[in-house]
């Protein structure tokens, strides 16, 4: 039964909790060897093929820097380089990837396009983002306020801005671990009532709570942290203008940050755009951990290729 990762819930909590506890033991073991290759270089001889439709910088140097550090190899394939869905079908490409490397990471427009590739692989496939996900983000959020906490059941979480792929996950694994997660939007960006409603019943079973607002400074009341994303996603960007207005008066900036708890955190998945979605005040401010966010892309995808794989 080959496993799969397109969304965090294809984890249950317990498997998420000790993904991210493999995801510390490998940070630990990496700093321990100069941040320089695991021992064993566990991956040898394997293959993860990265098939992105769309730019990147942490997911695909993440996946890449962590495949050789375990002593495999990436192939970065963009879409120039196969054209997915145009010059070879979606399964055929699965089909054939599978015959040659252990492990897939794909980067794509529509959800259905990494379900597509999941369905005709005979080899682990990870949703590296698409519209509605971005699950290797979460799990390196999810690490990075253990981190900072030493323990994530009870923590409020807030997110304040675009209710989109990156919300959905951190709405769903948030509400996984326990992590109370209140989401702050425009009435016409929240984020989507089926992926709510899922994060709702996950927080019933965790003890966690699930809140919804269209008030900002509703949503970082007594948040352990602050959460935002670009306006416009990839893809979006024809409606970078419209959207603007729309979404200033969500902007997380040091008054938007005095009324969380006065240790809160600011985070972002990056790209940032300084004094659009984050002040560079906060951003760049003692409160930040952005950059250890992107720090633990590379920890939990290495545990995320080897976990799938059985090892
Ligand atoms: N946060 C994130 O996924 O960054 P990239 O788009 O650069 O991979
Ligand atoms: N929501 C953003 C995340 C980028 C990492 C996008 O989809 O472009």
């Amino acid at each position: 039964m080959v496993r799969h990762f397109l969304s965090v819930t294809d984890m249950n909590r317990e498997e998420s909790e000790a993904l991210l506890d493999r995801a510390a033991a490998l940070k630990a073991e990496w700093y321990a060897a100069g941040r320089g290759v695991h021992p064993g270089m566990p991956m040898q001889g394997r293959t993860l093929a990265l098939v992105f439709e769309k730019p990147s910088l942490r997911t695909r140097v993440a996946f890449e820097s962590g495949m050789t550090q375990l002593g495999g190899h990436p192939s970065y394939l963009s879409a120039n380089d196969i054209d997915m869905g145009g010059r070879e079908s979606v399964p055929d490409v699965a089909r054939n990837l599978s015959r040659w490397v252990q492990v897939i990471a794909a980067r794509v427009f529509k959800h259905s396009t990494v379900e597509t590739l999941a369905r005709y692989s005979s080899v682990p496939v990870i949703n590296a983002l698409c519209d509605v996900e971005h699950p290797c983000q979460a799990l390196a959020d999810m690490l990075t306020l253990r981190e900072h906490f030493g323990r994530l059941q009870g923590l409020k979480l807030a997110y304040v801005g675009d209710g989109n792929n990156v919300c959905n996950s951190l709405l769903l694994l948030g509400a996984t671990l326990g992590v109370n997660v209140a989401v702050g939007a425009p009435q016409d960006y929240l984020p989507d009532p089926e992926i709510v409603a899922r994060a709702e019943v996950l927080a019933a079973e965790s003890d966690a709570t699930i809140t919804v607002t269209t008030s900002p400074s509703e949503a970082v009341a007594d948040a352990h942290a602050v959460y935002t994303d670009v306006w416009a996603s990839m893809g979006q960007e024809h409606e970078a203008a419209r959207r603007r207005p729309v979404f200033e008066p969500y902007r997380v900036d040091a008054a938007l940050m005095a009324q969380a708890n006065s240790s809160a955190l600011a985070m972002h998945c990056l790209p940032a755009h300084r004094g659009e979605e984050m002040s560079a005040e906060v951003i760049d401010g003692p409160r930040s951990v952005i950059f250890d966010q992107a720090e633990n892309r590379l920890h939990v995808q290495k545990a995320l290729v080897l976990t799938l794989l059985g090892m």
